[in-house]
């Protein structure tokens, strides 16, 4: 395969770039958030939101984050900087966004070190949710936890892009497939989970509201790690010859199916056992230990489960980290290794006051707690603002004409959809996400006077 840039590291083969790219999406987003955040915004309607959002704006800036990356081999930063100057701030809210979700991410990441450490010592079998909140409420354990997974996740990024992130996601991501599997068909069956099914499949319109669709909006973008460029960093690891619409697709397809499952594995068990369904972030952490307390070998696939959620988290926790220190690689010119440590000790750091703010002390911004705030900021507010100035910028900066044309190989291969991709991206993306994100903050109904 043609390597453009021969100093610059590229994915070993196609299928270990998709797997990395699916790596990126698929984590505690879609095992962790999206099941609470459907639980927490009522159900079946905001499930088809979340898919309408996804088609059309998802798949679209998919495609023109990884069309950046790939035609300027850049970091999110420099690829702005390249194309068109005055953009180069676009980059820096990517990598702002960068460091803020890994800082809660990686507390979510160490609470699942916690549970596979605890479904080894039989610690599952009595109240779930008791056991989930004196782990969060205790101030060092959860810090301790937060440390390790920011360490695991630095030593990859480390090792550099085909062996360490390539290798870890080839391995995990069939097997997570399977054992979600294995998941849901318990708690499908569990006793009283219709009424679970009812509510994860069958719409109630009356729920839908503007916060409502400005969330579905966030878990578009966090779930395809979209809007930061993320797409963009990954992408300029790919050669020339790579079908960009082909896996434009299948991300979002294998993204969707894991949430979809995630769901699916959840949302039944928190009706079987009289969970609160907007119970919020605890909610995979309360019921999916019920529901391997009423497995034969509960424990072994809770061990299984909990170590796959790990190295899932793992996988998106190193795109998170990899677009910083990318940045921090090619402009600073900082070594690969200095550059991944001391960005990890500084999103350590930054992570502590989200862990102390679930339950150890109270820290609280406009009423969300200082995680759930630095998730609100993040998801609700930088990506999508990243994603709207992505789309401009691909739209009429860069222009569709040159997008098309690296997105086709420069006519070599066939995008039937490039008409409408460009009308996505230059009109219908940047102005569906301004007009969802001024309804949600209230600011259109203060515009319209109602
Ligand atoms: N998409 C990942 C998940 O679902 C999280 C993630 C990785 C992310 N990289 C990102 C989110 C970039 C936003 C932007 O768990």
């Amino acid at each position: 395969m043609e390597n453009l840039n021969p100093q610059r590291e590229q994915w070993g083969s196609r299928i270990g770039f998709i797997l990395a790219a699916s790596g990126s999406a698929i984590g505690l987003g879609n095992l962790w958030r999206f099941p609470y955040i459907t639980g927490k915004n009522g159900g079946a309607a905001f499930l088809f939101i979340y898919l309408i959002m996804l088609v059309v704006i998802g798949f679209s800036l998919i495609l023109a984050e990884l069309a950046i990356g790939r035609h300027t081999q850049r970091n999110t930063l420099g690829a702005f900087k390249k194309l068109d100057k005055r953009w180069t701030f676009v980059g820096v809210i990517g990598i702002i966004a960068g460091f803020v979700i890994l800082s809660f991410y990686s507390i979510i990441g160490g609470w699942t070190i916690a549970y596979i450490i605890r479904s080894l010592t039989g610690a599952f079998t009595g109240d779930t949710a008791e056991v989930f909140t004196s782990l969060i409420s205790n101030p060092w354990e959860p810090i301790v936890y937060h440390g390790i997974f920011m360490a695991m996740t630095a030593a990859i990024v480390y090792a550099g892009i085909g062996n360490g992130i390539e290798k870890a996601s080839k391995i995990m991501m069939p097997a997570l497939f399977v054992l979600l599997l294995i998941v849901v068909v318990r708690s499908v069956t569990l006793e009283g989970a219709s009424k679970g099914l009812e509510f994860y499949l069958k719409p109630d319109w009356s729920q839908v509201t503007g916060s409502t669709i400005l969330a579905a909006m966030g878990q578009v973008f966090f779930s395809l790690s979209l809007g930061m460029g993320c797409m963009i960093t990954y992408g300029s690891y790919l050669n020339r010859e790579e079908n960009l619409p082909k896996s434009a697709a299948i991300i979002p397809i294998l993204d969707t199916l894991m949430a979809f499952l995630a769901g699916l594995a959840i949302l039944p068990a928190v009706f079987a056992f009289g969970v609160d369904p907007g119970e919020g972030p605890a909610l995979m952490f309360i019921t999916l230990p019920s529901i391997f307390a009423q497995m034969p070998l509960g424990s072994f696939f809770a061990f299984i489960f909990f170590v796959l959620v790990l190295l899932a988290a793992i996988t998106s926790a190193i795109s998170l980290l990899e677009v910083c220190s990318s940045y921090v690689i090619d402009e600073w010119e900082w070594p690969r290794k200095k550059a991944t440590v001391v960005l990890a000790i500084v999103i350590f750091l930054l992570g502590v006051p989200s862990s102390l703010s679930q339950g150890a002390v109270s820290i609280n911004i406009f009423g969300l707690s200082f995680l759930d705030a630095m998730d609100f900021l993040a998801s609700n507010i930088l990506l999508p603002a990243g994603g709207m100035l992505i789309a401009i910028f691909c739209g009429w900066s860069w222009g569709i004409k040159n997008a098309v044309d690296e997105i086709t190989n420069r006519g070599r291969l066939s995008f039937k959809f490039a008409p409408i991709w460009g009308i996505i991206i230059k009109f219908i993306a940047p102005i569906a996400i301004f007009i969802v994100f001024l309804n949600a903050t209230g600011v259109l109904k203060m515009i319209l006077g109602s």
